[in-house]
C-alpha cells in the first residue's frame, strides 16, 4: 500500500527536515570525542572521504528506494519486490529506530533540562566565576551526576521531550516536521556561526585549530577509518529506514543527486563548525590535559559550561549552546520516530494520531527504564551494560550496519539493473553522469566497506 501522507511542501523544506534529522548528537555529541580519541586532524579527511564515498551513495540508495517505493520502511519493499522476503530488511530498519528512539530521547531529555537551567540561572549555582575554566569542573561534574543519576528528573525531562515530540508528529509531516526544521535549521546554523567566531578569537585558539585541521597522515591508522565510517553513518541518520521514509514524502521532481549533496555536506558543515568551536576553545583554556573533558556528555555538560564562566554573559552563552542542542535533537528524534509512525500509518491503515500514541506513549515507560539504568536503577543491565548503553552498542554498533549492507545488497543486486539511474535522473528527464558512479559503488563498494566496519566492531567486542 503506497501511503496518502501530504509530503513536503517545497524544496527548502526537503532539505531542511532532511539536514534535520541528519543534524543531532551525532554531530555535537559524538563527532569532538571521535575526533579527540582518534588523533584529531588524522581524522577530519578520512571522515570526509567516508561521508563522499559511503554517506552520499547510501543515502541515494535510501532516497530512490523511498521515492520509488512511496511508503514506509518496510512497505517500500513490498511496493517494489512483491511476494517476496526483502520486507525484512525494512524491519530492520525499523527495529534499529525504534531501539534508538528510546535512549535517544533521554539524552533529548537531559539537553531540555540543561535549556532550562541556563534560562533559570540553576547551571551557574554554586560556580566560582574567578576560578579558572578548570576549576569549576568539579562542581559541573557533580551536577550532571546527580542529574543523570536522580531516579526522577531526567525522567520528568525526557517525558517533556516526548509530548513535544508528539506535539509536533501529531501535525503531520507538512505541518509538523516541515514547519519546525524551516525555522529551527537556519537559528541552529545561525548560532553555530556566532560560537565558531567567538571561539576562533579566543587567546591561543590556533592551537586548537592546528589539532583539528593540520593533517597528519602519520596517524591514519586501520581503526581511524572505521570509526570513521561508523561516524558518518550515525551522523547521516543512514540504515534505519529514517531516509528511506522522508524520501517517500519528497516530491517527485526532487533531484536526489543535488539533495543528498546538500544534506551530507550540510552535516558535514555542522560538525567541522563543531570542531572550530571545540577545540579552540578547549586549548585557550587549557582544558586539552584532561582526557575525559571531550567524552560526549562530559563535553557537552561539564567542558562547555566551564568555558562558558570565563567568558562575559556567561548565562546568555550557556542558553544559546543548550537552545542549540536542543533544536539539533528535536529535529532528530521527530524523524526516527515518523520511521515507526509511517510503518503502522500505511501498513495497519492506523490514523497518524493513533500512530502517533501508540508509538509515543510506551516511551513514558521504556525511555524511563534507560534513564533509571544509568545510575538510580542499577540492576537495570543486559550483559553487564545499563539498558542505554547496551541500546546505543546493538543499534549503533550492529544492526545499522547490517540493515545498510542489506540494503546496498537490494538496491544494487536484487532491483533491475536501472533502478538508480532512473531515479537519479527523475526517470530519464535529464542525463545524470553521477548516477552510474552511485550505481557503482553501492553495488560493489559500500557493502564491503561497511561489512569492514561490522567485522571490526565484532572483533572489538570479542576483546573486550
Ligand atoms: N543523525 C542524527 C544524529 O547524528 O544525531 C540522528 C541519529 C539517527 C543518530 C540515527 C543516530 C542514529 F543511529
Amino acid at each position: 500500500m503506497k501511503h496518502n501522507e501530504a509530503g513536503f511542501g517545497s524544496k527548502i523544506g526537503v532539505i531542511a527536515a532532511t539536514v534535520g534529522s541528519a543534524v543531532g548528537l551525532g554531530n555535537i555529541w559524538r563527532f569532538p570525542s571521535v575526533v579527540q580519541s582518534n588523533g584529531g586532524s588524522a581524522f577530519l579527511l578520512v571522515y570526509l572521504g567516508c561521508v563522499l564515498l559511503l554517506g552520499i551513495p547510501v543515502m541515494l540508495a535510501e532516497f530512490s528506494l523511498g521515492r520509488a517505493g512511496h511508503s514506509d520502511a518496510v512497505g517500500v519493499m513490498k511496493n517494489l519486490t512483491p511476494g517476496k522476503k526483502w520486507w525484512i530488511l525494512g524491519v530492520f530498519g525499523l527495529l534499529s529506530s525504534y531501539l534508538i528512539l528510546q535512549f535517544y530521547m533521554v539524552v533529548a531529555g537531559w539537553s531540555t533540562e540543561y535549556l532550562y537551567q541556563s534560562i533559570t540561572g540553576g547551571l551557574f549555582e554554586g560556580v566560582n566565576f574567578d576560578a579558572d575554566a578548570a576549576g569549576n569542573s568539579e562542581v559541573f561534574t557533580r551536577q550532571m551526576n546527580d542529574f543523570i543519576t536522580s531516579p526522577t528528573q531526567p525522567v520528568i525531562w525526557t517525558n517533556v521531550m516526548i509530548i513535544l515530540n508528539l506535539v509536533i508528529l501529531l501535525r503531520g509531516v507538512q505541518k509538523g516536521i516541515e514547519k519546525l526544521s524551516n525555522v529551527l535549521m537556519p537559528l541552529l546554523f545561525v548560532l553555530l556561526l556566532v560560537f565558531c567566531g567567538i571561539s576562533l578569537s579566543l587567546p591561543g585558539a590556533g592551537e586548537g585549530v592546528e589539532f583539528f585541521l593540520k593533517p597528519d597522515f602519520s596517524k591514519v591508522t586501520p581503526g581511524v577509518v572505521i570509526s570513521a565510517l561508523g561516524q558518518a553513518f550515525f551522523s547521516l541518520s543512514l540504515g534505519m529506514g529514517i531516509l528511506v521514509t522522508y524520501a517517500s514524502y519528497f516530491p517527485k521532481d526532487t533531484m536526489m543527486t543535488r539533495t543528498a549533496v546538500t544534506v551530507s555536506l550540510s552535516d558535514f558543515g555542522v560538525a567541522f563548525l563543531m570542531g572550530l568551536i571545540i577545540f579552540p576553545a578547549v586549548m585557550s583554556f587549557g582544558l586539552n590535559d584532561n582526557p575525559g573533558g571531550l567524552a560526549g556528555t562530559t563535553l557537552v555538560f561539564v567542558t562547555l559550561p566551564g568555558i562558558f564562566t570565563q567568558m562575559p554573559c556567561s548565562q546568555l552563552w550557556a542558553i544559546l549552546f543548550f537552545l542549540l542542542l536542543f533544536v539539533a535533537t528535536i529535529t532528530s528524534t521527530v524523524s526516527i520516530a515518523e520511521v515507526s509512525i509511517a510503518f503502522l500509518r500505511d501498513r495497519f491503515g492506523m490514523k497518524r494520531s493513533n500512530a502517533c500514541l501508540v508509538i509515543l506513549l510506551p516511551l513514558f515507560v521504556t525511555s524511563a527504564i534507560c534513564s533509571l539504568s544509568l545510575g538510580a536503577v542499577p540492576e537495570l543491565q543486559v550483559l553487564g551494560l545499563s539498558m542505554f548503553d547496551f541500546l546505543d552498542s546493538l543499534t549503533t554498533n550492529f544492526l545499522l550496519p547490517v540493515s545498510a549492507i542489506g540494503l546496498c545488497v537490494y538496491v544494487g543486486w536484487v532491483l533491475h539493473r536501472d533502478f538508480i539511474k532512473d531515479e537519479l535522473t527523475n526517470y530519464g528527464t535529464f542525463r545524470s553522469r553521477v548516477a552510474p558512479v552511485v550505481q557503482f559503488l553501492v553495488k560493489y563498494v559500500c557493502p564491503w566497506l561497511i561489512a569492514a566496519i561490522l567485522v571490526s566492531q565484532i572483533i572489538n567486542l570479542l576483546e573486550a
